[in-house]
Formats: C-alpha cells, sequence, structure tokens
C-alpha cells in the first residue's frame, strides 16, 4: 500500500487510516530511501527557525500526523526533547513508539472533533506530509490553534501542487487561512515553497504564529 493508492478517491478518516496501518511497515523505506522524502527535515527546519533562540529542552512540541516519527526523528537530532504525537493509524504510531522519540502518543483522528489535549499546551506543532487527499482538512486549523499557546508556532509542509489539485484545498486552505488571521488567532510568519518534497515535486511549508 502506497500514498498513491491513497491519493486516488476520496476515504473517510477510518479507511485512511486503514491504508497507513497496511503501509506502516513499508512507510520509512519507500518514502525516505525510495522516493527521498524532505518534508520530515523542511518542517523541522522550519520549527526550529520558528523557535529561535528557545531552550530545546524545555519547549514541548506537537508532531501532527506524525506517522511513524520521522520528523520527530529530526527534531530530536536537533535537540528538542519534550515531543507529544498524534495520528488517526495506530499501526504508524506503533512503529514511533518504537523509536522512544515521543512522550505521549495519541490515536486519534484530527479535525473539528477535540483532541484529548489542554488548551496552550504546546509551544509549537510540527505537521508534515499531512496535507493530501483524504487526509487533513481545514477545518482542523481551530483545534490546531487551541492546544498552541499564544506565542507558539504552527508549521504545515506538504506536496504544493495539492493546493490546486486536491477538492477539499481548492479555494479552500488558504481562504481558511486568511480567515482564520482576520479573525485574530494567528498571524502568517512565511510561506515558502521548496523543490524536491520528494522525487521532484515541490514542497510548501506554512509557519503561523498563534495569537
Ligand atoms: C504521509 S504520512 C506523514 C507522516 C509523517 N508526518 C511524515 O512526514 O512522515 C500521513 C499521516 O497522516 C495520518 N493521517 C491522515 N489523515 C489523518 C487524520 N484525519 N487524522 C490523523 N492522522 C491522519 C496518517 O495516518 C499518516 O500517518
Amino acid at each position: 500500500m502506497s500514498t498513491y493508492h491513497i491519493s486516488d478517491s476520496k476515504l473517510d478518516p477510518e479507511t485512511t487510516a486503514k491504508h497507513y496501518d497496511s503501509w506502516a511497515g513499508q512507510y520509512d523505506e519507500e518514502t525516505v530511501t525510495r522516493l527521498h522524502y524532505t518534508g520530515h527535515n523542511v518542517c523541522a527546519d522550519a520549527v526550529a527557525k520558528s523557535l529561535g533562540g528557545s531552550d530545546r529542552g524545555k519547549v514541548r512540541i506537537l508532531d501532527v500526523a506524525a506517522g511513524t516519527g520521522l520528523c520527530g526523528e529530526e527534531l530530536v537530532q536537533l535537540g528538542f526533547t519534550d515531543i507529544d504525537a498524534v495520528d488517526g493509524s495506530q499501526d504508524m504510531l506503533n512503529l514511533a513508539e518504537r523509536k522512544q522519540i515521543y512522550k505521549r502518543l495519541i490515536c486519534d483522528f484530527v479535525g473539528p472533533n477535540r483532541l484529548d489535549i489542554e488548551n496552550d499546551t504546546y509551544d509549537a506543532i510540527a505537521c508534515c506530509g499531512s496535507f493530501a487527499p483524504s487526509h487533513l482538512k481545514e477545518d482542523c486549523l481551530p483545534e490546531l490553534i487551541r492546544v498552541v499557546k499564544p506565542g507558539g508556532y504552527i508549521v504545515i509542509t506538504f506536496r504544493e501542487e495539492y493546493l490546486h489539485t486536491v477538492e477539499d484545498y481548492k479555494d479552500k486552505l488558504e481562504p481558511t487561512m486568511a480567515r482564520l488571521q482576520d479573525e485574530g488567532l494567528w498571524e502568517r510568519v512565511s510561506r515558502e515553497t521548496f523543490p524536491k518534497f520528494y522525487e521532484d515535486k515541490d514542497g510548501i511549508t506554512f509557519v503561523y504564529k498563534v495569537l
């Protein structure tokens, strides 16, 4: 199973999670080794840059749709130690757990539903590779904002062309981001595209500061 299969049609979150459950064992090999996936590196670097001179041993980070923990591993390499993970696929999280990088692993869907996390818990969210067909949608953004402290950051990295090709995002994702800024919930720090998100596909990274 691979993302290509998942991309084909519109699936409910439970079905997407089942696809990832069956893909979990091959995920790291397929993405990093075969597709030369870089999203986790770019996202982790953007989190580190956003947090600037903060004490990396003290800041709390939530890896959203963390999968097998590729981004968490990068964050640990960068000196961060207090990292939690949330993902809808238990089998992806089981692999992440073996890497011993996350303090708390939460198996839940990220959407408009309330996560089992207090308000203003994290200094930053890292979310990479998780805006894709039948993955996260714009309706999860208020919930992400809720769990980040005022002054904290939300970093979202994904394949750039999905902004224009995925029905759920076209005329929806960026307008929602802008509306949340108009409502005073967050403000955009940067919006940067980069080459080789994987193979020849461009990526995009949004950094927002929670207000
Ligand atoms: C392409 S993987 C990315 C994983 C990891 N962030 C990375 O960069 O390797 C997408 C992940 O999103 C998770 N996912 C997709 N839709 C989700 C949802 N609605 N709620 C929670 N997790 C979801 C999948 O289970 C999968 O682990």
